[in-house]
């Protein structure tokens, strides 16, 4: 008998066909995501699953899942997996790290640029028909070349964005839970300052941490108070880093010019006072999607499931085995 395996979203044809040469496979390719009951019903008698973010892996489901042995996230973070309740349950866990950062750190620019200078805003101006000649004071924006780039967490993806910051000769600082070594500090020319030190200097604050319980709401009421009012906010990490509520208010008040945000709390719901806000670029967490990248990540989430289910150690484990 083939190991059973459950796709709880849609995937690539070819990782569809990859998977079937090991497993029975059942895949939503429908994409409508699947309820908390649905899912436990559907992954009852599976012996992997193959996960997104949207789907939460926590000790319930594992103690209703008898039969679980691998759930490989299509994801670089994974705080939607209770890693230790998995580590309990004898439930490998598996991630997607290196395959996306390169596109997501040319999404975090494309997020800065449109940020500061205005562009969604502009454009439904355009749209709008309202656009009735040049005027010298139209949508002034904030310059990116030479400014100050502060970027919270120097990992993979912090890297990727503090390196194309060469090109716009920007100053580029930096803060994390523990100092990057001195040849990464070179490469990416950025200098480690404190937390405070970076949200009072930085005309652009880019987040680049994890979720964790320690990085929830990293940027609150009283971190937004510490920048200057001509400071902008980018976050493609994750939600719930930034306290939404907290960022709504500032970015009403002009505390902080204005925010390029990817990833929100309570996803896909949207918390309304954003769409209220001219100064505030939007989009629906697509930082790694290109279509190469998106293929990569689910190709290696789909390698890590066969590594798991054929007695190997997958390439990307998290949990200890
Ligand atoms: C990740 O890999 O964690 C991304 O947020 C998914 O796009």
């Amino acid at each position: 008998m083939r190991p059973k395996v459950l796709i709880t979203r849609e995937v690539f044809d070819e990782v569809l066909q990859y998977l079937s040469q090991y497993f029975e496979v059942t895949s939503n390719q429908s994409d409508a995501p699947f309820d908390p009951g649905t899912l436990v019903a559907k992954l009852s008698d599976k012996q992997g699953a193959l996960i997104t973010l949207s789907d939460k892996i926590d000790a319930a489901l594992l103690s209703q899942c008898p039969n679980l042995k691998a759930v490989c996230n299509i994801a670089v973070g994974y705080n939607n997996i209770n890693l230790d309740a998995c580590t309990k349950a004898r439930v490998m866990a598996t991630n997607t790290p290196g395959v996306l950062d390169d596109t997501t750190g040319d999404f975090t620019w494309a997020l800065i640029l449109a940020t500061a200078r205005r562009l969604t805003e502009a454009e439904a101006y355009l749209r709008n028909g309202q656009w009735d000649g040049w005027k010298l004071k139209q949508f002034l924006g904030l310059d990116v070349h030479h400014a100050t780039l502060g970027i919270f967490g120097l990992g993979r993806i912090g890297q990727v964005v503090a390196r194309r910051a060469i090109g716009f000769e920007m100053k580029v600082i930096y803060h994390d839970v523990r100092r990057a070594a001195p040849e990464i500090e070179q490469a990416c020319r950025a200098s480690f300052v404190s937390k405070e030190e970076l949200l009072g200097q930085a005309d652009i604050v880019t987040i680049h941490v994890p979720y964790s319980p320690a990085t929830h709401h990293l940027i609150g009421k009283q971190e937004l108070e510490k920048m200057k009012p001509s400071t902008i906010l980018i976050n493609a990490s994750r939600g719930g880093i930034v306290d939404d509520s907290a960022l709504i208010e500032a970015l009403r008040k002009g505390s902080i010019a204005g925010a390029g945000l990817d990833v929100f709390e309570n996803e896909p719901k949207l918390n309304p006072g954003f769409l209220e806000l001219k100064n505030v670029v939007l989009a629906p967490h697509i930082a790694s999607s290109s279509k190469a990248t998106r293929f990569k990540m689910a190709m290696l989430a789909a390698q890590n499931m066969v590594a798991a289910l054929t007695g190997k150690t997958p390439p990307n484990l998290l949990n200890p085995f």
